[in-house]
């Protein structure tokens, strides 16, 4: 993963989320998008529509692609899946923390250098409740903060981490490890459906290295513009 380019040039830590339903919407967007974003994430709706020839499609527009498939399964079959994504040439991929020692370390295994693998712990739609219904008793920040050092152990080094999350993971593991957060508001925005949203300059502050950014960007009635406003605000 190329992180000299994160520090030198703001655009460089913005992840556009391109969640759209098809196609022809996200290859428009990428092409409206000049110049480019960092990355652009390439989801579930996504993928699952396009198909894989939509990750050949935004890299062949001059972007890298982040793919956001958040992997969960036995080891083997999690590690022939990052073989398959990075094959396709993909820079960033996520996988579910909560599958375990062994899951992760056949990931990182298939992972080329090239390959930031991200780990995702408890998604902001989980709650305490919600953990306990899986039968976990610890609270979210406990087991976020376990899963994360797990991660570590196994040879993570890359974690999606939501803004309200950010200063903890920075002061447990310095800069041994990369975050990515999501959750991220310009001032001024729609809230939508993030609860605990932070501006991107707070999320940088606070120790994000990229900021994945969808619905400020791409519902915006002018989203290059959108995307300008925010990089000059970072800076
Ligand atoms: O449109 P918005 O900026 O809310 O998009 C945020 C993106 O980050 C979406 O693709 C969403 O799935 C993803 N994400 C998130 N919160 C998480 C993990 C991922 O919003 N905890």
């Amino acid at each position: 993963m190329k992180t000299q380019a994160v520090a030198a040039d703001p655009r460089a830590k913005i992840i556009v989320a391109l969640d759209l339903p098809a196609r022809a919407d996200a290859l428009a967007l990428v092409r409206a998008l000049s110049p480019h974003p960092g990355l652009f994430k390439i989801g579930l709706q996504l993928f699952i529509a396009a198909g894989p020839d939509i990750v050949r499609a935004v890299r062949d527009l001059g972007s890298r692609v982040f793919l956001d498939l958040k992997l969960h399964d036995i080891p083997n079959t999690v590690g022939h899946g990052v073989e398959s994504a990075s094959s396709l040439g993909v820079e960033m991929l996520t996988l579910h923390l909560t599958g375990g020692r062994t899951m992760i370390e056949a990931a990182v295994a298939a992972a080329p250098a090239e390959l930031l693998l991200l780990g995702v712990t408890i998604l902001t739609s989980s709650d305490d409740d919600t953990l306990r219904e899986t039968g976990v008793t610890d609270t979210v920040e406990n087991q976020v903060a376990r899963l994360v050092k797990l991660g570590v152990a196994a040879g993570l080094r890359g974690f999606v981490a939501s803004p309200h999350e950010l200063q903890t993971l920075r002061r447990a593991h310095g800069s041994e490890i990369q975050i990515v957060t999501p959750g991220i508001r310009p001032v001024g925005a729609q809230p939508n459906d993030q609860r605990r949203a932070t501006t991107p300059k707070e999320a940088l502050a606070a120790g994000a290295d990229y900021l994945v950014i969808g619905r400020p960007i791409t519902g915006a009635p002018d989203p290059r513009a959108a995307l300008e406003q925010i990089v000059t605000d970072v800076v």
